[in-house]
């Protein structure tokens, strides 16, 4: 089938999206409220795309039923800071427990029983048990259409506890044993990143060429 995007209502282009972009890693972001109520929540319209300046993008749309920017994003415009942590298969249920529509003077960190842990270059904390804390500076916001802000931030420290870091000279990291998950289609479903890997080392040239 072909699906013309520009003419589908909302809920249908978002299944679309949604069913086949994946998986989406998922950045479980922290963020400060300019009164100082802690935020956090899961968002996985989102990736790396840069690292001069190493750059996130996140993908924040609006309530679908008030219209109203999310916290997160209300956040993030406010003050310009955020934390992205990443998501391990141990922290499944308390990340999701994060997505509730919760109202904003109520920090789902605190309900959700999530140790936190200063940052250092920004206000909003990280959490401890993420395997990969970046902390971000919002470099630029484009509103993209009328329920959706795209938040370009660069990353200006990046977190990785020491049991993840095996030759630091190198840089080499232990991906798999952070077992990290992502975002699969419909609602609900999600993936392991490390669980049926290959490899395939890229090319120089065609196999035809000389
Ligand atoms: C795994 C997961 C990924 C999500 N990704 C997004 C997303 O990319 N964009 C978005 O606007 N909402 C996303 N949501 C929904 C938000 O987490 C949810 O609306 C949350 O209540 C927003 O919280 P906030 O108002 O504290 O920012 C996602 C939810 C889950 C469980």
């Amino acid at each position: 089938m072909q699906f013309d995007m520009r003419a589908l209502p909302l809920l249908a282009r978002y299944k679309i999206i949604n069913s086949t972009v994946t998986p989406r890693p998922i950045a479980w972001v922290t963020t400060l409220s300019p009164d100082g109520v802690g935020n956090t929540a899961p968002y996985s319209f989102f990736n790396a795309v840069g690292d001069d300046p190493p750059m996130l993008v996140l993908g924040l749309l609006k309530h679908p039923v008030t219209g109203q920017m999310k916290d997160t994003a209300r956040n993030i415009m406010a003050t310009g800071e955020f934390v992205v942590n990443l998501v391990s298969e141990s922290d499944a249920e308390r990340m999701n427990l994060c997505s509730v529509d919760a109202p904003a003077e109520v920090d789902e960190a605190a309900r959700a029983g999530l140790e936190m842990l200063p940052s250092s270059a920004v206000k909003p904390p990280r959490i401890a048990s993420s395997p990969v804390g970046f902390e971000c500076r919002k470099l630029a916001a484009l509103d993209i259409g009328p329920r959706q802000t795209v938040v370009l931030g660069e990353i200006l420290v990046a977190h990785i506890p020491d049991e993840f870091v095996l030759d630091p000279e190198k840089l080499y990291l232990d991906t798999p044993a952070m077992k990290l998950i992502g975002r699969l289609h419909g609602s609900g479903w999600y993936t392991r990143a490390s669980g049926d890997m290959f490899k395939m080392e890229r090319p120089v040239g065609f196999p035809d060429e000389a």
